[in-house]
C-alpha cells in the first residue's frame, strides 16, 4: 500500500495559515446570532465581518417570503440549469435586467461559478488580461481559461496605461480585460470610464466583478442623498457609463444576503453561454429559499433600498470621520462600507486580533501576504443592520488599538 501523503502546511505560509485557521478571529463557528451580534466560543461579539450591506439577512419582510416558495417549489429541484429551471429563475433574471438597465442576464449560483463558466467562454483561444489584484476567483477563472487555450497576461492594478501597452501588442483575439468593480479590500472603484474607453478602442470586452458594488452603489443625478447614488444598480450605472463592450458580473451574496450571481449579456450571448458554459449545463441550481430571498430583496430594494443605503452611509460616515479625527490612514476614499485599516507594525496582527476579540469586535484579518506588507491589518464592513451603539463601541475599541499598538499613519 502506498503511504498516505502528508498535508503539513508549507513553512513559507505557516504563520499566515496559523492566523487564518487557528486565530479566534478566523474560521469561527458561530453558535448563535442576535441582530448583528454573533456568539463565538461562548463570547458575544459585534459582527463587522459580514458583507450583508443592506441588512436583508435579518429583514422580516424578506424572511417571511420564504415559506410560500418552499411550499410551492420544494427545497431544491436539483436540475442543472441546462436541464430545467424553476420559474422564479426567469423572474429574477428579468428583475435584475430591469434594475441594471441591460438587455438580459444569465444567473448562476455564485460568482465563482459565473467566472469559471463565463470568462473562459468569452476568451476562447484569445487573450485574458487581468488586473493583478483582481479577486482570487477571477484569477482562478483566468487559469481555467488558459487551460482551455487562452493566453493570460497581467497588468499592474488599476494601471490603464499598462493595460493599454499590453493591448497594443500582438495579442490573439477575442480579448477580455478583467478587473474588480468596487474593490473588496479598499472599497474604492477603478477608473471605469478609462478602462471602458480602452476596451472599446481595442475591440476588447471589459469584464467586471462588482460583488461589493451591486446593491450599494447606483445611478446618480447630482442630487443624491448619499455618495452611493440610488437604486443600487451597480458600478456601470454609478459612473453613468453605457454597457457597450462591458460584461458586468455581480452577486446577491453580499448586499442582498442571498445566493445567486449573474453576468449581463445580449440575448445572442446568452444563447451561446447556455450552450457552452459547464457551470450552466452541469452545475446544480440555486436553492429555492435563495431564489425567494433574492426576489424578496429586489422588491425591498425597490421600495426602501435608498433608505437602507442612507442608514448604511450614516454608519460608514461615523466610522470614517472618527478615523480622520484620529489621523488614521484607510485606503477607502469612496465612503463605501468597506474600511481597511493597516497596522503600524504588521507583526502585531495576532495580538491586535486577540484584543479586538476580547473587546467584542469581530473583523476580517488581512495578514501579509494576503495583502501587501504595508497594508497588513484588518477590514471592517458596515451594514444597515448595525445600530449606532454598536458603531460607537467599535470606535472606542479602535481608539484603544491605536493607543496600544498603533495604526499606520500617513508619511509626514
Ligand atoms: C470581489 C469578489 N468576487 C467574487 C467573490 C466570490 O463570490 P461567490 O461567493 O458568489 O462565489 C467574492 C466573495 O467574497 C468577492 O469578494
Amino acid at each position: 500500500m502506498r503511504p498516505v501523503p502528508s498535508y503539513a502546511v508549507p513553512k513559507s505560509i505557516a504563520e499566515v495559515a496559523r492566523l487564518l485557521v487557528e486565530h479566534p478571529m478566523a474560521d469561527a463557528v458561530v453558535e448563535e446570532i442576535d441582530g448583528r451580534r454573533i456568539q463565538v466560543d461562548g463570547h458575544w461579539l459585534i459582527d463587522f465581518a459580514s458583507c450583508n450591506y443592506l441588512g436583508l439577512d435579518l429583514d422580516l419582510e424578506v424572511i417571511a417570503q420564504v415559506p410560500a416558495y418552499l411550499a410551492r417549489w420544494g427545497t431544491h429541484p436539483s436540475w442543472a440549469r441546462g436541464i430545467a429551471s424553476s420559474e422564479p429563475y426567469r423572474r429574477v433574471e428579468a428583475a435584475v435586467s430591469e434594475l441594471l438597465g441591460v438587455e438580459d442576464v444569465l444567473a448562476f449560483p455564485t460568482l465563482t461559478h459565473t467566472h469559471n463558466g463565463v470568462l473562459p467562454a468569452l476568451a476562447g483561444e484569445g487573450t485574458v488580461l487581468v488586473d493583478h489584484r483582481a479577486h482570487r476567483t477571477i484569477q482562478d477563472a483566468a487559469v481555467l481559461a488558459s487551460a482551455r487555450g487562452a493566453a493570460v497576461r497581467r497588468f499592474r492594478s488599476g494601471d490603464v496605461e499598462h493595460a493599454r501597452r499590453l493591448l497594443q501588442g500582438p495579442l490573439k483575439g477575442p480579448r477580455v480585460l478583467c478587473l474588480d468593480g468596487i474593490n473588496s479590500m479598499t472599497g474604492n472603484a477603478p477608473d471605469l470610464p478609462a478602462f471602458a474607453a480602452l476596451a472599446r478602442e481595442h475591440d476588447a470586452i471589459l469584464y467586471l466583478d462588482d460583488a461589493h458594488g451591486f446593491g450599494v452603489v447606483g445611478e446618480r443625478d447630482g442630487y443624491d442623498p448619499t455618495p452611493y447614488g440610488r437604486r443600487g444598480n451597480a458600478i456601470v450605472r454609478w459612473f453613468g457609463e453605457s454597457y457597450d463592450q462591458i460584461v458586468l458580473t455581480a452577486g446577491f451574496s453580499k448586499a442582498y444576503s442571498s445566493l445567486l450571481a449573474f453576468a449581463t449579456c445580449s440575448p445572442e450571448l446568452k444563447r451561446y453561454l447556455k450552450a457552452v458554459v459547464p457551470s450552466y449545463v452541469y452545475s446544480g441550481p440555486v436553492p429555492v429559499a435563495a431564489l425567494a430571498t433574492a426576489l424578496a430583496g429586489l422588491e425591498v430594494n425597490q421600495r426602501r433600498g435608498d433608505d437602507l443605503r442612507a442608514l448604511l452611509w450614516q454608519r460608514t460616515r461615523t466610522l470614517l470621520e472618527h478615523l480622520d479625527k484620529l489621523g488614521i490612514v484607510t485606503t477607502n476614499t469612496s465612503g463605501l462600507p468597506l474600511v481597511e485599516l493597516a497596522l503600524a507594525d504588521p507583526a502585531d496582527l495576532d495580538a491586535v486580533g486577540h484584543h479586538l476579540f476580547d473587546r467584542g469586535i469581530y473583523v476580517t484579518l488581512a495578514p501579509y501576504p494576503v495583502v501587501p506588507r504595508q497594508e497588513a491589518g484588518f477590514r471592517i464592513q458596515l451594514t444597515a443592520a448595525h445600530t449606532a451603539d454598536q458603531v460607537d463601541h467599535l470606535l472606542d475599541v479602535l481608539r484603544e488599538v491605536d493607543d496600544r499598538f498603533g495604526f499606520r499613519r500617513p508619511h509626514p
